[in-house]
């Protein structure tokens, strides 16, 4: 059974379908890139999943169970992180106070009367970022002061934290270096390690076959496609998202059209 699974979701902005009649099974264990074009339907896609949005129709079904996200709080509260452009962190505030934020440990005093418990988080943040491999300067430093590679890896070791089960990602490499990349890249094979269900969305096809294990394309709205990444070279993957058309010599593992 798959961890996650959309079935024939439909979404319109007015008279445009952003997401049309869309079928896809998410799995543990898996990194899974979500491709297309510009105004292909990938971010309206993840913002149904992550609660911003509720489909028109189709359902979400979670570890088998029908869901129903109202808000972004019901997807996280589901276990289901999403890791937008902007990260979301908190610059003034330095990387436990990030990874701890609205979930801070406690320490009680009285009854009825706690304090934050700063040692604990301190070292928790400290074992969470040794575990991931994750190397900054110190757990002191503000997040504002991190390159962009260590502030997406603050924001993917948050998630770890919040116990997430699905993660999704939008473009998490687009304004990193080469090797700062790779670093983001080793975090996402741990996710999957881990047993997360990644949903990875980018536009580039290299970091698609380094790292993703199977690729969804979507063109206007629908699902074109999908492949394991083994069976599919690049410019396969290129040709389908550009011009939305499986060509006959593809593999028939990408030949599913839903
Ligand atoms: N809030 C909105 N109101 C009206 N139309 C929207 C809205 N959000 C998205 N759309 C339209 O829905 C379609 C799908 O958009 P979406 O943002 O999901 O594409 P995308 O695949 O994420 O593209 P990109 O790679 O450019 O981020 C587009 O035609 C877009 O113009
Ligand atoms: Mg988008």
């Amino acid at each position: 059974m798959s961890l996650l699974s959309l079935r024939h979701i439909s979404k319109q902005f007015g008279a445009l379908f952003a997401l049309d009649d869309v079928s896809v099974d998410f799995n543990a264990g898996e990194v899974v890139a979500l491709l297309g074009d510009n105004g292909a339907g990938k971010s309206t896609l993840i913002k149904v999943i992550s609660g911003t949005y509720v489909a028109e129709s189709g359902e979400i079904l979670l570890a088998g169970e029908k869901v129903a996200f109202a808000s972004p709080r019901d997807a996280l509260d589901a276990g289901i992180q999403t890791l937008f452009q902007d990260l979301a962190l908190c610059d003034n505030l330095d990387v436990v106070a990030n990874l701890f934020l609205g979930r801070e440990l406690r320490r009680s005093v009285l009854p009825g009367l706690s304090f934050f418990d700063t040692a604990r988080m301190r070292r928790r943040a400290s074992e969470l970022l040794r575990d991931l491999a994750v190397d900054l300067p110190s757990v002191d430093c503000k997040v504002r002061d991190l390159s962009g590679g260590q502030r997406q890896s603050v924001a993917i070791a948050r998630a770890v934290n919040a116990d997430c089960r699905i993660i999704i990602m939008d473009e998490p490499t687009a304004a990193l270096g080469v090797a700062q990349t790779r670093k983001v890249l080793g975090l996402v094979r741990q996710l999957r390690d881990r047993g997360m269900a990644v949903i990875y969305i980018t536009h580039n096809l290299h970091d698609v076959m380094d790292v993703c294990d199977r690729c969804v394309v979507m063109k206007n709205g629908r699902k074109i496609g999908e492949a394991s990444t083994a069976a599919v070279g690049k410019d396969e993957l290129a040709n389908m998202i550009i011009t939305g058309e499986i060509k006959p010599s593809a593999p028939a593992s990408l030949q599913v059209r839903v």
